[in-house]
C-alpha cells in the first residue's frame, strides 16, 4: 500500500493505475493515475469510496490491511463514475451490515449500474446533513456537475478535512514526481472545464469552511499552501487566463502551414512573447485545450481540406466549443491553394464562444509563405499584442 500519511484516524487505501492506456479511454496518462479511496477509523467506522474495477485487488487488501478485521458501518459514495465507484456492489457484499451514504441523485441512479438491490442499505443525504462517526462527523454538501449530477462533497469538522471527490484531482500516480499544476490544469479544463459556474458555486460554499486538508478522488493529498490550489480553481473556473503569452495550435498536411506557424512563433518571440506551439496531429490534444486556457492569447493555423477544416484542427475547436473555451483573444492563419475556406470555418467557431476577440486580418497562406503573408502576419501580430 502507498505510504500516504493522512492522520491517525484517516487513512489512505487507494491505488496507483500504471498500466491504463487511456484514462476515460480518451486522455493520454503517462504517469498513470490514483484511485484514492480513505478509510476513517472512529466508534463508526467510513469507507470514502471504491475505486476502479481495474484496482479491485490491490484496493481490497489495502482496506482489510486498515480494517485488521473490523468491519466498516458505511460507505460514502462521493461520485458514481465508476473510476471510483467500481467496487459498490463488491463492498455491500462482502459487508452486508455496511450502509451505504450518497446523494439522492446517486441513490436513483445506483442500480443502473449494479445488480445488487441495496434499496434498504442506502442513506440517501441532502445539503447540510451530517453523520457523525464518533469524534469525526461528517457534513454533506451537493456539488452537482463536479462532474456528473448526483456528486457530493464531504467536509470532516474535527480534522477539517475536505474529501473533495473529483475536484483538485490530477492526473499522475502518486509516485510520481512532478508539480502540480500542469497536470491538475489538464484534468481539470478536459473533464470539468464545462461546469465552471458549478466548480464556482461550490467553491464559494467551501469558502465559509477552514480546511487543513484536501482529500481528493484523483492525485495527491494536499496539506500546505491550499490557497495556491484555491486560486487555480478559480481561475480555471471562472475562465481567466493564468498567464500573459500566445499558445500557437497549427494543422499542416504538407509542412506549409506548420511553417507560416513556426515563422510566427520567432516573429513572436522577437518581441519577447510567451510562445507555446501545438501540432495538432502529432501533440497531445489535451495539453493543447489545456494551455489555451492557460494563457490570454491564441492563434490557430489550419489548412482547407475537403472545403472544410482539417480534421485535427476540428477536433481541436470542438474540444474548445464544449469546454467552454472564453474570454480570450484569438488570431486565425488559413491556408489554401485554390479556394481558402478555413479561416471563415474557424472564425465561426470562435463567434460561438462568449467574449472572444477576433484579431484582424484573418491570415491568408496561398500554399506557402510569401514577403506578403509576412506583411499579413506582422498586422495580425500587431493587433493580437494590442491592449
Ligand atoms: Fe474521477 Fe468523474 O470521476
Amino acid at each position: 500500500m502507498k505510504d500516504v500519511i493522512i492522520s491517525d484516524a484517516v487513512k489512505y487505501v487507494g491505488v496507483d493505475d500504471k498500466t491504463i492506456d487511456l484514462f476515460e479511454s480518451q486522455y493520454k496518462v503517462p504517469n498513470g493515475v490514483s484511485y484514492n479511496s480513505y478509510v476513517i477509523l472512529d466508534e463508526k467506522i467510513a469507507v470514502m469510496d471504491t475505486v476502479d474495477k481495474r484496482a479491485t485487488a490491490e484496493w481490497m487488501d489495502n482496506l482489510e490491511a486498515v480494517l485488521n478485521g473490523k468491519m466498516p458501518d458505511y460507505l460514502v459514495v462521493s461520485h458514481l463514475e465508476p473510476d471510483h465507484a467500481g467496487n459498490i456492489q463488491l463492498f455491500a457484499e462482502k459487508y452486508p451490515d455496511a450502509k451505504v451514504v450518497l446523494s439522492a441523485k446517486a441513490a436513483a441512479m445506483l442500480n443502473q449500474f449494479f445488480t445488487i438491490d441495496l434499496a434498504q442499505r442506502m442513506i440517501a443525504v441532502k445539503e447540510g446533513d451530517t453523520l457523525s462517526l464518533g469524534t469525526h462527523t461528517l457534513h454533506f454538501m451537493m456539488a452537482p456537475m463536479v462532474h456528473w449530477p448526483e456528486v457530493m462533497v464531504e467536509y470532516e469538522s474535527s480534522e477539517k478535512i475536505l474529501f473533495s471527490a473529483d475536484g483538485f484531482g490530477k492526473f499522475g500516480a502518486l509516485d510520481t514526481e512532478e508539480e502540480w499544476t500542469a497536470e491538475a490544469r489538464r484534468y481539470f479544463i478536459n473533464i470539468v472545464g464545462k461546469y465552471g459556474t458549478q466548480v464556482q458555486n461550490l467553491l464559494k460554499k467551501a469558502s465559509g469552511l477552514d480546511i487543513q486538508t484536501i482529500c481528493p478522488l484523483h492525485g495527491p493529498i494536499l496539506k500546505d499552501n491550499l490557497g495556491f490550489y484555491i486560486e487555480k480553481y478559480l481561475k480555471w473556473s471562472g475562465y481567466e487566463p493564468e498567464e500573459e503569452g500566445v499558445v500557437i495550435a497549427y494543422a499542416s498536411i504538407h509542412g506549409n502551414t506548420a511553417g507560416a506557424a513556426k515563422k510566427l512563433e520567432e516573429m513572436l518571440k522577437e518581441k519577447g512573447v510567451s510562445v507555446v506551439s501545438y501540432d495538432l496531429a502529432r501533440d497531445d490534444l489535451a495539453e493543447a485545450v489545456a494551455d489555451a486556457y492557460r494563457f490570454d492569447k491564441l492563434v490557430v493555423a489550419c489548412p482547407t481540406y475537403d472545403a472544410s477544416l482539417f480534421p485535427c484542427m476540428e477536433d481541436f475547436l470542438y474540444h474548445l466549443k464544449i469546454k467552454a473555451y472564453q474570454n480570450r483573444k484569438v488570431a486565425i492563419m488559413e491556408n489554401g491553394s485554390w479556394a481558402p475556406m478555413s479561416g471563415k470555418l474557424m472564425r465561426a467557431y470562435f463567434e460561438g464562444m462568449k467574449n472572444i476577440t477576433i484579431c484582424e486580418p484573418i491570415v491568408t497562406i496561398k500554399s506557402t509563405v510569401k514577403p506578403e503573408t509576412i506583411a499579413a502576419m506582422e498586422e495580425m501580430t500587431e493587433a493580437l499584442l494590442t491592449k
